[in-house]
């Protein structure tokens, strides 16, 4: 994905442009660029690395003082990092400038036409075959030109355009990828990809639909789809405060996040759990109780992160629930022809709400006649929206790419899930009780580990050399040593795999020669026993282990070079405390070997492209 931000207004657009774009770098970062028009005239600046690289490109060149234009951090997909391929792209006839986010399926075939026609490009991006279209097809309306274009392409679109014969116009649009128009007070308006750049100048924004074109002047905007037949949409308060974007001392976003996890904890539960009925409330959710009651199956499909807390509602979901569950990866399960019963429910699991798998997985099941539910962070996005139903994370904006708050408050969502569920089925109101003071107790306990957070970055330079890691864990742990694997190789780029504790045996095993970290997840369980073993056949092969242990385990300190202590906790709660070390070594091994912890190379925030 990446950051889109225009402005249209009476103030001189480049700050308020630049200023949104460094909140949404953390969406996409390989290169940037901005457009602005002044005096009827259009200047185009685009440079590969970050906005700060943009800004002093800029700094005191004369033609970037108007008060309309538009800005773009990319991902790339289709060009290689380089400035040509940087947005913003131009026409070669009108002073048209265009960013987009997504991905313009038949490119290569416009291309073609739009060459025939004698249009030269510079780039290799499916982007600037979108701008020369919408040349080729300008008569002198902007917005006309923009929906026959859009009419003519297939793929996914967010994107602002002005055109310097239009001084007075930003048109902009979207389907697939996110867009909102920020409404400001004196016939200002800012457009982003998400409200992180538009809340410091207004609340209230439209959350576009896919095919809406919205046409914006100074003197107002009117919104059409791309047939040009008007829509009202409805303006929105955007639920967001500066200070959550802000990071309030911390070096980095991930371990401002990750501290943050006890507060979004006690966020995600707020109101969630009636303690006198001894059951879950689901406002979200309540209009369904009856297709929670007779579901025949859950599917849980997400990607990433994600994936791994709906692997950890699965276990829930049946332990709890007595439900029959699987996990899928959105983009297999869109793609597989799955079977869909009767009375079959499917879950989305987002952070973003905007991931392109997910919300084509969301579609498939929705086709095929399933309940589909969303665990989503991002209020008002595409999957939120398009969801039946959900429950929203309440964890407060997400900024580290890697992510941390969010797979708690997916977890925690997912527990409270299966405990609503288990209530309508099998589960008294004794045992939810005692499963929400368990819950009550979480936030607590992950501010004892955090306590330990300077031991931990200790125990993690010990091994930050090693380029080859395994996690493992058994039962409710093994997405755990997964979500692990995945925040090391994320943000330090060293190689780790997570598995389940016992699969080892099976082949991973050969990988242990001296030295070898092996992250065991072993605190107090069924399979406690089981972990220990296969702690031993790590220890006889010359590996290292270094072990998440209940506190007050004495018996691990034999087998494992360094404990890292958990409180002790009920199993299927368990993974919202291992996970906390494993996030935080994560985090002490990309400092160590001096990556950008926050945007850590060829990621993005949320995977808006297929
Ligand atoms: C998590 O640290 C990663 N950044 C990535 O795996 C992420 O979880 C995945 O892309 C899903 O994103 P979503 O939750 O926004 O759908
Ligand atoms: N597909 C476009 C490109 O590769 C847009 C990528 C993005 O969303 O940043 O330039």
């Amino acid at each position: 994905m990446c950051g889109i931000v225009a402005y249209i207004g009476s103030k001189v657009a480049r700050p308020i442009l630049l200023e949104g774009l460094k909140r949404l770098e953390y969406r996409g970062y390989d290169s940037a660029g901005i457009a602005i028009i002044q005096n009827g005239h259009l200047s185009v600046q685009k440079k590969i690395g970050r906005v700060a690289n943009l800004e002093a490109a800029i700094e005191g060149k004369p033609g970037f003082d108007g008060s309309l234009g538009l800005c773009h951090t990319r991902w790339a997909t289709h060009g290689g990092v380089t400035d040509f391929n940087a947005h913003p792209h131009t026409d070669d006839r009108h002073g048209i400038a265009l960013v987009h986010n997504g991905i313009i399926e038949n490119y290569s075939a416009l291309k073609t036409y739009l060459q025939e026609r004698g249009h030269t490009f510079n780039s290799q991006t499916d982007t600037e075959v979108l701008a020369m279209l919408i040349g080729e097809l300008y008569e002198g309306d902007l917005e006309k030109a923009v929906q026959g274009a859009l009419r003519e392409v297939t793929g996914a679109y967010a994107i602002a355009v002005i055109c310097e014969k239009e001084p007075d116009v930003l048109v902009c649009a979207r389907k697939g990828s996110p867009l909102l128009v920020g409404i400001g007070s004196e016939n200002e308006y800012v457009v982003a990809s998400d409200g992180a750049a538009i809340i410091a100048h207004t609340a209230r924004a439209i959350h576009l639909d896919d095919y809406n074109v919205v046409k914006i002047t100074r003197e107002g905007f009117r919104t059409t789809d791309i047939h040009n037949t008007a829509l009202s949409p409805k303006v929105q308060q955007l639920e967001l405060e500066l200070e959550q974007i802000e990071l309030g001392g911390f070096q980095h976003f991930m371990l401002k996040e990750i501290f943050e996890q006890p507060k979004s904890v006690r966020a995600c539960l707020g109101g969630r759990m009636d303690m006198r009925e001894g059951r879950v409330v689901l406002g979200g959710l309540a209009a369904f109780a009856k297709d929670l009651t007779k579901a025949k199956r859950v599917i849980l499909t997400a990607q990433g992160t994600a994936l791994h807390a709906a692997m950890i509602g699965r276990y829930m979901l049946e332990d709890l629930a007595k439900i029959t569950c699987t996990t899928e990866y959105a983009s297999e399960f869109r793609y597989r022809n799955p079977v869909i019963e009767e009375n079959t429910i499917v879950v989305a699991v987002s952070q973003s709400g905007e991931t392109a798998d997910t919300l084509a997985a969301l579609h498939e099941a929705k086709e095929r006649g399933a309940l589909a539910l969303g665990v989503v962070n991002v209020v008002g996005s595409s999957i939120a929206r398009e969801t039946d139903a959900g429950v929203y994370l309440r964890v407060g904006p997400e900024i580290g790419v890697a992510s941390t708050k969010a797979f708690i408050g997916q977890v925690t969502v997912l527990s409270l899930i299966s405990m609503h569920i288990a209530r309508k089925r099998f589960m008294s109101a004794d045992q939810c009780l005692d499963m929400m003071r368990e819950m009550e107790a979480i936030p607590a306990k992950i501010e004892r580990i955090l306590e330990q957070s300077q031991r931990i970055k200790r125990i993690t330079e010990k091994y930050v050399e090693r380029e080859n890691w395994l996690f493992l864990g058994r039962g409710y742990n093994y997405p755990t040593a997964l979500e692990g694997a995945l925040k090391l190789k994320e943000i330090s780029y060293i190689h780790a795999e997570g598995m389940p504790a016992a699969e080892m045996k099976h082949g991973p095993i050969a990988l242990i020669n001296e030295g070898l970290p092996a992250v065991f997840i072993a605190n107090k369980g069924r399979q406690y026993e089981k972990v220990m073993s296969n702690i031993q056949e790590v220890r006889s092969r010359g590996g290292h282990v270094i072990a998440v242990a209940t506190e007050g385990d004495t018996e691990i300190n034999k087998h494992a070079q360094d404990v890292m202590y958990i409180p002790e906790v009920c199993e299927p709660l368990s993974p919202m405390l291992a996970v906390v070390p494993l996030q935080l070594m994560a985090y002490y091994a990309a400092v160590a070997r001096g990556h950008d912890v926050d945007k850590p190379r060829n990621l993005a925030k949320s995977v808006t492209v297929e």
